[in-house]
């Protein structure tokens, strides 16, 4: 479904963190949200699952406002992940039987898609943060999202497990799950982007299809910060 943002302000300490940001995501495809250190990514992304609540202006899911059940088909993923003290099979399952799915055959193939199954009776405390990451990712994607929101979620990957996630991130969006992700790896942005949202002190600078941003981009600001500038 998709998301209408209408004029969003986020005010905390006497600081606005989100400056009347407007925008309109639709709901199928790859919005990835980029922009400097402390321009709001994670704020705005908090915004639109319902982790924090702006002082003023709507967030609409297909006109509606977020509600429990729009909430239950989104799925978060941080970039330091919650692991559960038990072994990395049962970390999946636990989430797969919250939502009914009783079979741990699914689990599995979960765990083989995000090459973790040779680490399936491992303690997932003991996981890499990168083998931590794709058992979130896995634990995300048992629960068939409609949404799925991804916060620097493959920062310090090495390359193969970045490609093992974007691979997955690329089939499920094309099965029709909606990916909004942060991040600041340029390279990453140009795989996987159908449209950037360009976040600069609060506000939304720029929201374009991505061949254009990556080519073309509209403002001083993400042009700077695309050459690898200090954006001030
Ligand atoms: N709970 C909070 N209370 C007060 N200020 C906050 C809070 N959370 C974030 N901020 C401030 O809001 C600004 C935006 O933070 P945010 O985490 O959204 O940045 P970001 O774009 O995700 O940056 P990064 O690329 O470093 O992750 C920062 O200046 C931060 O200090
Ligand atoms: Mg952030």
């Amino acid at each position: 479904m998709p998301i209408s943002v209408q004029s969003i302000t986020l005010t905390l300490n006497d600081r606005r963190l989100i400056d009347d940001l407007s925008c309109t995501i639709k709901s199928a495809g790859i919005s990835i949200i980029m922009g400097p250190n402390g321009a709001g990514k994670s704020l705005f992304m908090r915004c639109l699952h319902g982790l924090a609540i702006p002082d003023s202006g709507a967030i609409l899911y297909a006109d509606k406002p977020l509600n429990p059940s729009i909430r239950k088909q989104q799925s978060l993923v941080f970039q330091t992940p919650t692991i559960l003290r038990r072994t990395v099979l049962a970390n999946l399952l636990f989430v797969a039987r919250q939502r009914g799915i009783d079979d741990p055959a699914i689990s599995g193939e979960y765990l083989r898609q995000l090459r973790l199954d040779h680490l399936a009776h491992h303690p997932a405390r003991l996981l890499s943060g990168g083998e931590k990451q794709r058992l979130a990712l896995a634990r995300a994607l048992i629960t068939k999202p409609t949404l799925l929101f991804l916060d620097e979620a493959t920062s310090n990957l090495d390359p193969a497990s970045i490609e093992t996630i974007e691979i997955n991130l690329q089939s499920v969006s094309k099965r029709g799950t909606k990916i909004i992700l942060v991040t600041h790896d340029v390279g990453q942005a140009k795989r996987l982007a159908d449209d950037v949202l360009f976040l600069h002190h609060g506000k939304l600078i720029e929201h374009s299809k991505a061949a254009t941003f990556f080519k073309n981009p509209k403002s001083a600001a993400a042009r700077a910060y695309l050459a690898g500038k200090l954006v001030l």
